[in-house]
């Protein structure tokens, strides 16, 4: 992993803007910089534009107009063929998982240094410690189709966070977990936060967001987004839920 000063931005967008096809604009004059080293809530309705705000940021897509920054590159004027190796600095939990089927959950979390050529003797002492870590242990030669939502969304994060990513994109993280583990998994966020990793977490769990109110927020709605500085919540607040 590199180590990257705090204050320099890690990704930043200029006005933009972004359709699907012919319809209406999703996101429209879209500003915000992230700096490194920080660790954002991304908030906003159902439908909203969360997934495609994110899309944009790990180049899945490219904006319709305006300008996206990533890693220092202005990515219009990035040539193609350089983009797989900014792809790879940046470790996704898609929504929708995508977990290759055929592949244990072992080499699914193993992937990502596979292509990096990590050692195996590395990756079978780390993959399931991290596998362990998140309550996998007893599926580490399970197949994804075999797994529960949740279990499956714990792989999905063990593949993105093994890397140590210099971003960290994570869609829903916790959507199919229970309380217990959706902490457990923001911890670890944390934890690869204090190793330098820059986090942007999409939820739509109130309660997450006020147990963390101290990570500002992103917040998208009306293809507007703005950038929320969250207030400490009172104790008392959060016993009462
Ligand atoms: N591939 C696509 N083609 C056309 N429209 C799309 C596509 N993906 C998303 N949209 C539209 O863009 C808008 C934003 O969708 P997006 O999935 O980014 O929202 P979201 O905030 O992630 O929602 P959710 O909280 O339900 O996951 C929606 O109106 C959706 O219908
Ligand atoms: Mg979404």
């Amino acid at each position: 992993m590199r180590h990257r000063p705090r204050g320099e931005n890690i990704i930043r967008f200029d006005s933009v803007g972004l359709r699907y096809g012919l319809g209406p604009e999703v996101l429209q004059d879209v500003t915000f910089k992230l700096p490194a080293g920080s660790f954002h809530f991304l908030t906003g309705p159902s439908g909203a534009g969360k997934s495609s705000l994110l899309r944009l940021m790990y180049l899945g897509l490219r904006p319709t107009r305006g300008r996206v920054v990533l890693f220092d590159r202005d990515i219009a004027a990035t040539k193609r063929y350089e983009l797989p190796a900014l792809r790879r600095r940046i470790g996704v939990v898609f929504q929708d998982f995508r977990l290759l089927d055929h592949m244990t959950a072992l080499d699914n979390v193993a992937l990502p240094l596979r292509v990096r050529g990590v050692k195996e003797s590395e990756i079978r002492r780390h993959v399931p410690e991290l596998l362990s870590w998140v309550g996998l242990a007893d599926h580490l030669g399970a197949k994804p189709s075999t797994l529960s939502g949740g279990q499956k969304q714990r792989v999905a994060i063990a593949r993105a966070v093994i890397g140590r990513p210099d971003l960290l994109l994570a869609d829903e993280p916790t959507g199919n977990v229970d309380d217990h583990i959706a902490m457990r998994l923001m911890y670890l966020f944390e934890e690869l936060n204090k190793l330098g990793t820059t986090i942007v977490v999409a939820t739509h769990n109130e309660l997450l967001v006020q147990r963390f109110a101290h990570l500002p927020r992103l917040h998208i709605e009306h293809g507007m987004v703005t950038t929320l500085q969250q207030e400490p919540a009172a104790v008392d607040d959060l016993e009462a839920e």
